[in-house]
């Protein structure tokens, strides 16, 4: 797991940061005690079952079992790999890294070539946005009321009209054919050869929420369609998994405690120039359950203000139900016809696009007003289809509270006895089913022996205790594989006159079984200072009894064995092993 990079450099960095704050940076972490407590970010949970430890600067959530280190804490929850997690934490600690560590790494990933094609190829874009072929993008963007600054802070750029500007920069850096056309930004030619993918168009770089260029879409000046043309799916880029923004507005929501969810890029980079900062775009149509769990690391309250057109209306009317089945709360601003965040902005300005987004309507408002124009509910006919579609929407709250409460409104505002709405809600299908597939399996509490447990967590924390333990018991005394391996480790680090921190101890180990059962034996109960030397003995006698108890039976077993074969010799020796093992013990 630790590939390459010296142990010490990794407690170095371990020391020098603090997991609370890493955790807390990513999700609100509140105090319980000595420990900080959260919703566990790697299951659904309502009630909060994810644990911090200052003091062993680890985390353990009790409801899946998932749990690490600070390292491994972002290879989870950023997804990365345990090189890049360790080269983020070691930027935070001010650690340098050994040189040779990185550019193995560089040279290993595909991705790593991919982003940094993308880079130079946004870098290229963006300077041509200046030259005398770009001006007249240029102009395009600033009549639109793009200003210069926004469009340097967004990397906006053009493409040539040419065939090959870009393939012919990028060879100039070396960069070969294959890896141009595995980012994208190339396409192979009939006859042979290749061609720019984009051209004459303005050029909008998608960059991940660490600032990376994923890919690009590309507008036209004029009328002329398809009004954009995006990047393929390459293997950085997968759409719907990346929300276009968050990057530079993810302050800005954990700050607000809400998020903006617009359509396009204009309707980000607008409103974004005049001072909304906790807006993001999904760039398309329907939000994915992907990006509705990366706006979720940020906050869980999110407004949508899609186009008032049929195709904004569907948009948002599946992209409502994911919001519901993440349990975000969701509020809608409708914008007056024929306008989208863009326009409105700059039509309006932003502090009246921030009133409606102060007023914008709830869900089950915004749902039912679409459902009315669409249905005549002063017929009975009406109504009913108006319940069936409302129902679907309030079958998926998990919630039974807010369930029974829209139900009550429901029933008020369609001026039906709630009693047969609840008839109905019993005939709608169960939707559960359909989250429960999302939902990863979650992890089970390992099944190791309790006292094992207490003696890592008692070694761990009192190092002279270590000593006392190793004079009574050997790693192959534990019977479990994993913890019997925890202790061999532990004894020789402490033979080197090693540091033995919890967090650290884990760099030790590629197992992931093993770093949990480290984190679940850090909260195992504490055990108070005058108890432990008490509480390590019981152990230690409880360890060698069943050490005792194991070898009896295993002797046992040989000895029936030798009775039934009527080996006498072997019979004798036995029983005299047994009469020691039942002296001693
Ligand atoms: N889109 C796309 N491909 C298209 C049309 C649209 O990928 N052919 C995506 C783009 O991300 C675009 C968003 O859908 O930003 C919204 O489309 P639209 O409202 O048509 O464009 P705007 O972003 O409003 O662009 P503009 O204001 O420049 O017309
Ligand atoms: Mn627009």
């Amino acid at each position: 797991m630790s590939g390459r990079i010296p142990e010490n450099i990794l407690e170095d960095i371990l020391s020098r940061i603090n997991i609370v704050e890493i955790i807390s940076g990513f999700i609100p972490l509140k105090q319980a005690g000595r420990n900080f407590r959260a919703l566990c970010p790697f299951h659904h949970e309502k009630t909060p079952s994810f644990m911090v430890s200052p003091d062993r600067q680890i985390y353990h959530c009790f409801g899946c079992g998932e749990s690490g280190n600070a390292f491994k804490f972002l290879m989870r929850y950023e997804r990365l790999e345990f090189p890049e997690a360790v080269e983020a934490l070691a930027k935070k600690a001010g650690v340098a890294l050994p040189q040779t560590a990185k550019d193995d790494q560089r040279g290993t990933s595909i991705a790593q070539q991919l982003y940094k094609i993308n880079e130079l190829t946004a870098i290229f874009y963006r300077n041509n946005l200046s030259s005398p072929d770009g001006i007249r993008a240029k102009n395009y963007l600033l009549k639109r009321g793009i200003k210069e600054d926004t469009l340097k802070s967004f990397n906006i750029g053009y493409a040539p009209q040419n065939w090959d500007g870009l393939i012919n920069h990028l060879r100039q850096k070396t960069i070969s054919l294959a890896l141009m056309e595995k980012a994208g930004v190339i396409l192979p030619r009939e006859g042979g050869g290749y061609y720019d993918r984009f051209r004459n168009r303005i050029i909008f770089p998608i960059t991940d929420i660490k600032s990376r260029v994923l890919g690009f879409g590309a507008r036209v000046l004029d009328d002329t369609l398809p009004k954009y043309i995006n990047s393929p799916e390459t293997s950085v880029y997968t759409k719907g998994k990346n929300l276009y923004g968050l990057n530079l507005a993810k302050d800005g929501i954990r700050e607000n405690d809400f998020a903006v969810i617009v359509e396009g890029y204009l309707d980000f980079i607008m409103p974004y120039q005049e001072g909304l900062t906790n807006i993001v775009a999904s760039l398309g149509t329907a939000l994915t359950t992907e990006q509705v769990r990366l706006l979720k690391r940020y906050t869980h309250n999110a407004v949508i203000i899609y186009d008032p057109d049929m195709a904004g209306e569907l948009a948002t009317l599946r992209s409502l139900d994911i919001f519901i089945e993440e349990e975000i709360d969701v509020k809608v601003v409708t914008l007056p016809k024929g306008f989208d965040p863009d326009s409105f902005t700059k039509q309006n300005g932003i502090e009246k696009l921030k009133d409606r987004i102060k007023h914008a309507s709830n869900l089950f408002e915004y749902k039912l007003g679409i459902l009315k124009s669409r249905y005549d509910i002063k017929e009975a006919e009406g109504k009913r289809d108006v319940v069936c579609e409302m129902l679907l929407t309030i079958n998926k709250f998990k919630n039974s509270i807010l369930k029974s409460e829209y139900i009550k409104r429901l029933s008020e505002e369609l001026n039906i006895d709630e009693h047969y709405i609840l008839e109905e809600l019993n005939k709608v299908k169960d939707n559960r089913l359909h989250t429960v597939i999302h939902q990863a399996a979650p992890k089970k509490a390992s099944n190791i022996n309790p006292v094992e447990k207490l003696l890592i967590k008692l070694m761990l924390e009192e190092k002279e205790l270590i000593e006392t333990i190793r004079q009574h018991l050997e790693p192959a005394d534990f019977q479990d594989e994993k913890t019997a391996k925890i202790v061999s480790i532990m004894f020789d680090l402490v033979g080197q006159g090693k540091n033995l921190e919890p967090n650290s101890l884990m760099n030790y180990f590629g197992e992931e079984e093993i770093s949990q059962i480290i984190c679940e034996s850090m909260f195992l109960p504490e055990v108070s200072d005058e108890n432990k030397e008490k509480v390590v003995s019981d152990c230690i006698s409880r360890l060698r009894g069943e050490k005792l108890r194991l070898k009896k039976q295993h002797l046992h077993d040989r000895i029936k064995t030798a009775q039934h074969q009527g080996d006498e010799e072997t019979l004798n020796k036995l029983i005299a092993e047994f009469d020691y093992l039942i002296k001693k013990g």
